[in-house]
């Protein structure tokens, strides 16, 4: 199962473990997911479109019955929905805005992640696997509740690996870097009709933006037996970026 499975990361999640040999079930609140399901199809695979809100418990719940209903059981839980909320400075911040990203980007990943355990558990295997960020491991990297959101998504999978101790259940999160997604298409559209593309990304030692699909990479190995010593890990994919404090580099190379 797959949230966020519309666009971006969520999507080549969906498309790679597809052709790993994984049924899928895409799920998003746009409907665009179907189209996620319907290229995994075209490809010969297995898919279930499914147009929910991840940050509603009964959506989440419902999706967890089905793809044990329609597939038999639930192996990986790839918790991967979120909104950006935008750079909305300090003093401006409302409890609204908060409770909008928090709602849909931590409660959201934590309700994913409760109910594939619960589904997991007895079979006593699983892997779930969540999408934090960069932003969640120190600042510069997004907006206070978005930022504050993933730092939840961290805390959520350190203390969700220690409850599931014991039950062969892993969980770890992703962190990415600056990826070029339905989320940060503004900033891409932006540079490339300034001339300034070049720049994007230049603050890692890769000095590129990611594709969602090199986060997918990881996903799929978080999400096999390849990783099934790895648990309660933040693990970032990010060019380097979260490795250094910010610095000019003056040699070019
Ligand atoms: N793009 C980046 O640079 C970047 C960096 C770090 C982390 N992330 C994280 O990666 C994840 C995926 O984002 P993306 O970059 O692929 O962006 P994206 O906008 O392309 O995809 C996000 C998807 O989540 C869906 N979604 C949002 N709220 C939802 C809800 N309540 N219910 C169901 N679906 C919902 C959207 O409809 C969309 O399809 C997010 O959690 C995001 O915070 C992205």
């Amino acid at each position: 199962m797959v949230t966020g499975a519309a666009s971006g990361i969520g999507r080549a999640g969906a498309l790679l473990f597809a052709a790993a040999g994984a049924a899928v079930v895409a799920l998003d609140r746009a409907p665009e997911v179907e189209d996620t399901a319907a290229q995994i199809r075209a490809a010969g695979g297995r898919a279930l479109a499914l147009v929910r809100d991840a940050s509603a418990e009964q959506d989440i719940s419902g999706a967890v019955a089905l793809t044990i209903k329609e597939y038999g059981a639930l192996d990986v839980c790839f918790a991967n929905a979120g909104i950006s909320g935008g750079l909305v400075p300090f003093f401006e911040e409302t409890v609204e805005h908060w409770m909008q990203v928090l709602n849909i980007n931590l409660i959201g990943t934590f309700l994913a992640a409760k109910y594939a355990a619960l589904a997991m558990v007895e079979r006593k295997r699983g892997s779930i696997i969540c999408t934090a960020s960069v932003a969640g491991l120190r600042s510069g990297a997004g907006g206070m509740p978005y930022s504050a959101s993933k730092a939840g998504v961290i805390s959520l999978v350190q203390t969700a690996a220690n409850q599931l101790s014991g039950t062969g259940v892993r969980i770890n999160a992703i962190c990415p870097g600056l990826i070029e997604s339905g989320m940060t298409r503004p900033i891409f559209e932006q540079a490339r009709a300034r001339g300034s593309e070049r720049k994007i990304g230049q603050l890692n030692p890769l000095r590129r933006p990611g594709n969602p699909g090199e986060i997918a990479q990881t996903a799929l190995f978080l999400a096999s037996d390849a990783s099934s010593y790895v648990n309660g890990q933040a693990i970032a994919v990010d060019g380097g970026l979260s490795t250094s404090h910010p610095i000019v580099i003056k040699h070019e190379k």
